[in-house]
């Protein structure tokens, strides 16, 4: 049966129904999913509980999978290296304390960013697979890039339009107060910056979208103060209610979305209920 593609709001997130994730999907369903990302940036798949086998088998039909590169993590659940684990507790189910290492990432991740901005070729698409939420689960919120883009003034666009921004890893984690100590010499070493054009054109709607990430510094050839500014002034821009699709988690819900034209966040959580997230995604084939 073909899948069905739900549009959630107009042109931006959709539902996608009649697949079965856990049974492995076919080419005719991967093209769907890739013509369906392409249009919407985020897909919703309601009731899909998977283990990380299946969500590696359901990613891997969309490109190479991400090897996780930071030390900090390495000691997450099952230790399997294309994984992140997105969690309020470890492994036995022991509370992750603020200030660890995975503390600090998910304190990160509630700075609107794209996955994988600071690595080059950076992350195309994420899988995020619900394994266990709380009574009232935070949300996550993804912003429409595109929107935002076809909104900015001629002027603005002008401006971004053919430049690129340098993103590190350092840039986003110092917004957090971590500091160069706080990281291990081998991160310190391999996590060099890189740079991104700042506007990308979809190859499958020929649609452009503005790249953005928390990651992102300053911009190349613009004084580095009036960078950041510029770079602060369109992320707010593209932040705005009306380009944001707000995500409420369901049990076994399973979220992908495209990094290429969207950015999201985390939304605070401090309750004591687990929240249970994994993490998987794929890369882009060129430095982009
Ligand atoms: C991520 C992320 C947000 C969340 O998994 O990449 O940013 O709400 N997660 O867990
Ligand atoms: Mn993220």
């Amino acid at each position: 049966m073909p899948v069905t593609i739900h549009p959630i709001d107009k042109d931006f997130a959709a539902e996608v129904r009649n697949i079965d994730l856990a049974g492995g999907i076919d080419a005719a369903q991967t093209e769907s999913l890739e013509q369906a990302l392409a249009e919407y940036g985020v897909l919703v798949f309601r009731r899909q509980p998977l283990n990380d086998a299946q969500q590696q088998g359901f990613i891997e039909r969309f490109g190479p999978p991400i090897v996780t590169q930071l030390d900090e993590l390495k000691n997450a659940r099952n230790h399997n290296p294309h994984f992140i684990d997105i969690a309020t507790v470890d492994e036995d189910g022991k509370p992750i304390a603020a200030e660890s290492a995975r503390g600090m990432y998910l304190l990160a991740n509630q700075l609107w960013h794209t996955d994988g901005s600071q690595v080059q070729p950076p992350v195309r698409l994420t899988a995020l697979s619900a394994r266990q939420l709380p009574p009232s689960p935070p949300p996550t919120e993804y912003a429409n890039m595109r929107a935002a883009w076809e909104a900015l003034s001629p002027q603005r666009q002008a401006l971004v339009d053919g430049r690129v921004a340098e993103h590190s890893i350092f840039h986003s984690r110092a917004k957090i107060g971590m500091r160069m100590s706080d990281f291990s010499e081998a991160t310190r070493q391999n996590r060099k910056a890189v740079t991104h054009a700042m506007v990308r054109r979809n190859k499958r709607t020929g649609r452009k979208s503005l790249y953005l990430a928390s990651h992102a510094s300053h911009i190349v050839g613009i004084p580095v103060l009036e960078g950041r500014a510029l770079i602060d002034e369109l992320t707010e821009f593209a932040t705005q209610r009306q380009f944001v699709y707000t995500h409420q988690w369901q049990s076994d819900d399973l979220v992908m979305w495209d990094d290429s034209w969207t950015m999201h966040r985390s939304t605070p959580y401090s309750e004591p209920h687990p929240r249970v997230m994994r993490w998987c995604g794929v890369r882009e084939l060129e430095p982009v």
